[in-house]
């Protein structure tokens, strides 16, 4: 079931994860050696300098002096700079003027695609498609490659079950089976078969541990987590990105276990470097270094060397190292073959991206001018849009509409083109993107069938509207009354035979130092929804979110929900492909919705406890449970409605009980019984039911989607071996135990049929 790929980046493979010297491996060390027998220790300490060109940044601090640092030999490469132009100019200053003529390396966050903006990576991750979301990831290397760019801090793949977190759109969900197989599939996307074709780029796994788990939600807060939990749940992801070869790992900024991760050896050295094997290059991330001594931790001098002691090889922004490494080094503090080891991993790093032997590699004027926001690369962030929308109620089947219906578009978002990206859109034009307003006028062909009108600003209250747009992304504060407001949109729905709302969260609600105690929607849109269902007319909400919301009352009260996250710069046209049945939608949530923010954290493969409430019963007294609301998510991981229906039948193991070395099937017939063609995803989930420590009451261990015609049945064969049952155990080793498990197979993970095995020694 588990599908490994042997499609890392050959190269990159070739020269890390062969046990014998490989050719071009003996010749990458000889370059390597020779070049850094010549360089001085201040040399050395400048490769591990990244410092931020500010096109884009991301912290308080900006970086000072880079060019003039560039020729002392002080940087090893710079990040969000963009265009050919630019980056040739620096690169040229790089290998001409500096004394060693070391080439620069140049970095980007490069999220969900480069101009051609792709869904945000929690939208990405519910179109359960490996292949699209490897194509996507394929299709913003090959742009950001052809703008000059030659590695990305993506892909980001913090499990996070806590959606006040804003960052919890970077990722794939909470689940970490398949955060892990996103992870292979970004990595794949990014390094293709060749690191040093001009058309691939050096992935950044992100951010290195656990940063989804901050306390309350809060972005950079303190994470205290079990071992067990890291290596069982959290882990996972960060380890499939280097088990598929990626070549950087970013340290992230909260603590783990006491320690600040950007100096916690235990983390960087012992586990991903010693366990893991990971060979590559780690970076703090901006200003990690320095942070760590508002975390308590000493000096700059005493957390640089920290950093480095811990296996941190580069220093993003901060100069700690730049600054304090060679006192270090003279105090005793660190030592110059620390120093050698971290300047060689980042030269290999740019050896293997072919920049010694053409440091202009990602240079190409004619290809920024033909490869980037092409036709076909839009229209494959548009099919991906449509593939990670999920539907989360359908009504009556008011949807999809008839295309020459009448129609109110009205909310915050539904003329609005800023927002359609999502967060870390740090190279796409807002301008351009298709709004929804824009995709129905493409779609629905008459643009007389619609009115437009705001209805309300996308908050109550200017002042968080103004705090939201610190990137100049908000919709723009309208300043009419609400009533008035309201009005409009009234007059405009009862002239219609249907109401498009365009509601929910800006782009910048979610995303970094974006976190929220109150998921819900805003008091202002409500009303909105309040009186423009008080007309009667069908009123189908299309949400704009980055993170899970807690809408009850709108499942309660609104009878269609499309759920389209941050689409990407297709965004609009891909919402209109959907409403009308171009496209039947087949997303499926990777992150559970609570029913209010109190729920926090809400997730599937929870553990049972000692007092478990039985199914379907809401309050037992001395059970676990709460008394003002159910145990119950509102959505469930997993879950997604389509245009058609799916009913599960027939679910049968090949035998009920197996040893170490053999399989089982497991088999199930899909049958589409509705009225579309449509594809499902199909998921499977085991239970441990007896372990020497608690085990999860279901973990996804395998899914597939596929389209099934209407009125067709597809038999869907899943194999368990006893790979897909280990687990750490209390001391960590990687074991399968024998004893009984269900196997659970169906379209969400609430609603399942379900069989037992056992397995045996
Ligand atoms: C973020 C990283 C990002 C970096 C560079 C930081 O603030 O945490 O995810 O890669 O900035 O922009």
């Amino acid at each position: 079931m588990k599908k490994i790929s042997f499609l890392i980046a050959a190269l990159f493979a070739a020269v890390y994860l062969q046990a014998q010297p490989l050719p071009q491996e003996v010749k990458m060390k000889q370059f390597i050696d020779e070049l850094m027998s010549k360089m001085t220790l201040e040399e050395k300490i400048g490769q591990l300098n990244l410092p931020g060109a500010g096109d884009f940044t991301t912290g308080q601090t900006a970086s000072t002096d880079i060019g003039k640092k560039i020729i002392e030999g002080k940087v090893g490469g710079l990040f969000n700079i963009s265009t050919v132009a630019k980056i040739r100019s620096v690169q040229q200053v790089a290998v001409e003027q500096s004394r060693l003529k070391i080439p620069l390396i140049f970095g980007m966050d490069v999220i969900h695609g480069y101009k051609s903006v792709f869904p945000i990576p929690l939208g990405l991750s519910c179109s359960w498609d490996m292949a699209l979301i490897e194509q996507s990831a394929r299709i913003a290397a090959q742009e950001a490659s052809a703008d000059g760019i030659c590695w990305t801090f993506s892909p980001m793949v913090d499990l996070s079950r806590d959606p006040r977190w804003g960052r919890i759109a970077e990722g794939g969900g909470e689940d970490p089976y398949l955060g892990g197989e996103i992870a292979k599939a970004m990595v794949r996307g990014y390094q293709g078969k060749d690191l040093t074709a001009n058309n691939t780029i050096m992935a950044c796994v992100k951010h290195f541990a656990l940063y989804g788990a901050s306390e309350a939600g809060r972005d950079y807060n303190t994470v205290d987590m079990s071992r067990h939990r890291m290596y069982n749940e959290y882990f996972l992801p960060y380890k499939a990105a280097v088990d598929a070869g990626v070549g950087s790992v970013m340290a992230s900024f909260n603590e783990v276990d006491g320690i600040p991760a950007t100096g916690n050896r235990w983390l960087m050295q012992t586990v991903l470097r010693d366990e893991w094997g990971f060979k590559g290059f780690i970076l703090s991330d901006y200003t990690g270094i320095n942070e760590m001594i508002d975390h308590g931790m000493g000096d700059l001098q005493t957390v640089s060397a920290l950093a480095l002691n811990a296996s941190v090889d580069m220093d993003m922004v901060g100069e700690g190292f730049l600054l304090t490494l060679k006192k270090s080094v003279e105090d005793g503090k660190i030592s110059l073959d620390q120093i050698n080891s971290a300047c060689r991993r980042i030269l290999e790093a740019k050896y293997v991206l072919g920049l010694f032997d053409d440091p202009y590699r990602y240079c190409d004027e004619n290809r920024a001018k033909t490869e980037i926001y092409t036709d076909a690369n839009r229209m494959a962030a548009r099919k991906t849009a449509t593939e990670s929308f999920v539907l989360l109620k359908n009504d009556g089947n008011i949807l999809p509409l008839k295309k020459d219906a009448k129609i109110a578009l009205i909310g915050p978002l539904a003329n609005d083109r800023l927002n359609m990206c999502g967060t870390w859109t740090v190279a796409g034009d807002f301008e351009k993107a298709i709004s929804v307003h824009d995709g129905i006028k493409m779609v629905n062909g008459k643009p007389e069938n619609i009115t437009l009108a705001k209805g309300c600003n996308i908050v109550s209250d200017s002042l968080l509207e103004t705090r939201i747009g610190m990137f100049g992304k908000a919709t723009g504060w309208d300043s009419r009354p609400a009533d008035i407001m309201i009005a409009e949109a009234v007059k405009a729905a009862e002239k219609s035979d249907v109401v498009i709302a365009v509601m929910g969260e800006a782009s910048e609600s979610s995303g970094e130092s974006s976190s929220l105690t109150n998921i819900e929607i805003p008091q202002n849109q409500r009303d909105l929804m309040k009186a423009l269902l008080k007309t009667g007319k069908p009123v189908v909400m299309v949400l704009f979110t980055g993170r899970p919301l807690a809408i009850k009352w709108e499942q309660e009260n609104v009878p269609a929900i499309l759920n389209v996250w941050f689409g990407g710069s297709e965004a609009g046209a891909a919402v209109a492909d959907v409403l009308f049945g171009d496209v039947v939608p087949s997303g499926k949530l990777t992150t559970t919705f609570p029913q209010n923010t109190g729920q926090i954290p809400l997730f599937y493969n929870h553990k049972n406890t000692g007092r478990p409430l039985a199914e379907g019963q809401w309050f037992s007294k001395f059970r676990t449970n709460y008394l003002d609301v159910t145990n119950e998510p509102l959505y469930p991981f997993g879950f997604g409605l389509s245009y058609t229906t799916f009913s599960y039948s027939d679910l049968t193991l090949s035998k009920n009980s197996f040893k170490p070395g053999e399989k089982i099937d497991v088999k199930v017939n899909v049958t589409n019984t509705g009225n579309f063609d449509g594809k499902e995803v199909v998921q499977l989930y085991i239970r441990d039911m007896v372990g020497t420590t608690t085990r999860p009451v279901k973990e996804l261990k395998g899914f597939e989607k596929i389209l099934i015609k209407k009125g067709e049945t597809k038999e869907v064969t899943f194999t368990i071996d006893v790979g897909d049952l280990k687990f750490y155990n209390y001391d960590l080793k990687f074991v399968a135990e024998p004893g009984d498990f269900k196997v659970f197979v169906g379209g969400n993970s609430r609603d399942v049929k379900e069989a037992a095995f056992v397995l045996t020694d």
